[in-house]
């Protein structure tokens, strides 16, 4: 494969016009059996002369499908804009069954907002051996194009793999005020862009790479069905602010397996419209923890169901597992368990946010997001504020919360903490059951234990049908 990539443009160039000939040349029947890559070539090749772009050479696929972004005109030098070279070899590879982006190691490629279109032949791949950076400079992103860096969209069965790096050099867009400050500029850019977001994506897998330094969110992925994510590398500062981890919007089914996550927001952050998602085997530290929400805000609807995060492993995040809704919502979050997870010097390990808020203050209001079914067992650690915090509506309390072996012990000892208060677990308007071991003996006589559950489970079923259909 090296030496066939290492071979002259040019002399490639011969080839694929020979074969090319040789093809027009022969029978109907005997193309459906020649060489599969040939076809969409030829194809894509009188497809495009009528646009009147200049003629379009054949694409230089250099071996099999596989289309190394060099071969587009990529300098990997870190400094040329290769933005073109990449969505060129995307196309030609999202029009061969099979077809591989390839983006060679010791390089780096500076890409700047792109998307990267489907739909494709099936099973596209990316294949990321280098490293791609985003533009450093605030102002060489397009106002139209902040949503996010690279943008995979409308796309079924595609993988993005490799050992390579996306690095989205955040620290202008962690740092606004200073930057202003340093380049005497005074636009503020309306938000800021994730790094690496599909949407409308259908069976997509991304693994083994790193995504490194967002402006915002690492991963996000968008009404999507069928993701899994497996062995990657999630870094960036624990003071970056926003830089969630993964980001699930409105996507089922989701396997999240086997990476480490460290960011300045929540390792995992799942949102509204999110049901059957699997995390498993994460170390998730420092940032935020893994969470659900915040949902409900401006009195939104919010459906979040079947989850379970289980073989967890968090440190020196502000949460462990979370869930978070702001007062005012409507919608139903139901059957979550957390299960296996391990933590060490979290704020506060197990969390319910019913009054979740991100001023000084906001309105108490009557209608809340539902929350019931939800099972914690085996949770072991250290915690430095509070073991458990569960903050359950005034009008729609939390129900059928299981709390099952639950050990977690102040990290600097006893002593270590200011308030007694802050050693003892605190439940408000939650119903459920507990089962030992459990440290502190207050998580024993956290939950209220209620005859209403069975009723109120069925309740709550019937308006997820209602209000969140599936
Ligand atoms: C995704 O994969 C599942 C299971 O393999 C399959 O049932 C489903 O049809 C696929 N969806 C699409 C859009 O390809
Ligand atoms: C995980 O990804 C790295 C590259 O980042 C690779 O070297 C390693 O083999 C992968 N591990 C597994 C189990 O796939
Ligand atoms: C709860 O969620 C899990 C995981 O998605 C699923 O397997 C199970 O069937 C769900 N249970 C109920 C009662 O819906
Ligand atoms: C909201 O309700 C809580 C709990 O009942 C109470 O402590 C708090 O003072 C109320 N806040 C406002 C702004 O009314």
């Amino acid at each position: 494969m090296k030496t066939v990539k290492s071979l002259p443009l040019l002399a490639m160039l011969l080839g694929v016009i020979i074969v090319a000939a040789a093809i027009s040349t022969i029978s109907v029947e005997g193309r459906k059996h020649h060489v599969k890559k040939i076809k969409p070539k030829h194809r894509r090749h009188s497809k495009n002369t009528p646009t009147g772009s200049p003629a379009p050479a054949p694409y230089p696929s250099t071996h099999e499908g596989v289309f190394n972004i060099i071969s587009f005109g990529a300098k990997g030098d870190g400094v040329s804009d290769d933005s073109k070279a990449l969505v060129r070899a995307w196309k030609a590879a999202c029009e061969v069954v099979g077809g591989k982006v390839e983006i060679p190691a010791g390089k780096q490629f500076l890409v700047k907002a792109v998307t990267l279109q489907g739909p494709c032949k099936e099973e596209t791949v990316v294949q990321i051996e280098g490293t791609l950076v985003a533009p450093e400079k605030i102002g060489s992103w397009p106002k139209s194009s902040l949503f996010q860096w690279l943008n995979i969209k409308w796309v079924s069965h595609v993988t993005i793999q490799g050992s390579g790096t996306l690095n989205g050099r955040g620290s202008n867009w962690w740092n606004l005020d200073t930057y202003q400050i340093q380049t005497r500029n005074k636009y503020i850019p309306p938000m800021k862009p994730t790094a690496l977001r599909f949407y409308a994506a259908h069976n997509v897998t991304v693994r083994d790479i790193s995504i490194v330094n967002s402006p915002l969110c690492h991963l996000k992925f968008d009404d999507s069905d069928g993701v899994k994510v497996n062995n990657i590398t999630i870094s960036s500062p624990e003071n970056s602010p926003n830089t969630d981890g993964i980001h699930l919007q409105n996507t089922r089914n989701v396997e999240i397996q086997h990476s480490n996550i460290a960011c300045g927001d929540d390792c995992v952050s799942i949102q509204t419209g999110s049901s059957n998602v699997h995390i498993h085997h994460i170390n998730c530290g420092p940032g935020h923890g893994i969470s659900i929400g915040g949902l409900g805000k401006d009195k939104s609807v919010a459906c979040v169901s079947d989850i379970i995060v289980e073989d967890i492993s968090i440190q020196n995040t502000l949460a462990g597992v979370r869930i978070k809704t702001w007062q005012g919502g409507l919608g139903v979050v139901k059957n979550l368990t957390f299960s296996n997870i391990q933590v060490t010097d979290v704020k506060v390990p197990i969390v319910i946010d019913q009054y979740y808020c991100d001023k000084s203050k906001c309105k108490n209001q009557t209608r809340a997001v539902s929350i019931s079914g939800i099972k914690y067992n085996n949770i072991v650690g250290s915690f430095t504020v509070q073991p458990v915090r569960i903050a359950c509506s005034n009008n729609v309390p939390c129900m059928d919360v299981d709390l099952m072996d639950i050990r977690l012990r102040p990290s600097g000892g006893i002593r270590g903490l200011q308030t007694h208060q802050q050693q003892q677990a605190l439940c408000w308007n939650s119903y459920g059951k507990t089962q030992g071991p459990l440290v502190p003996s207050s998580i024993g006589y956290c939950l209220r234990k209620s005859n209403i559950g069975g009723y109120y489970s069925q309740k709550v079923s019937r308006s997820y049908d209602k209000i969140c259909p599936s």
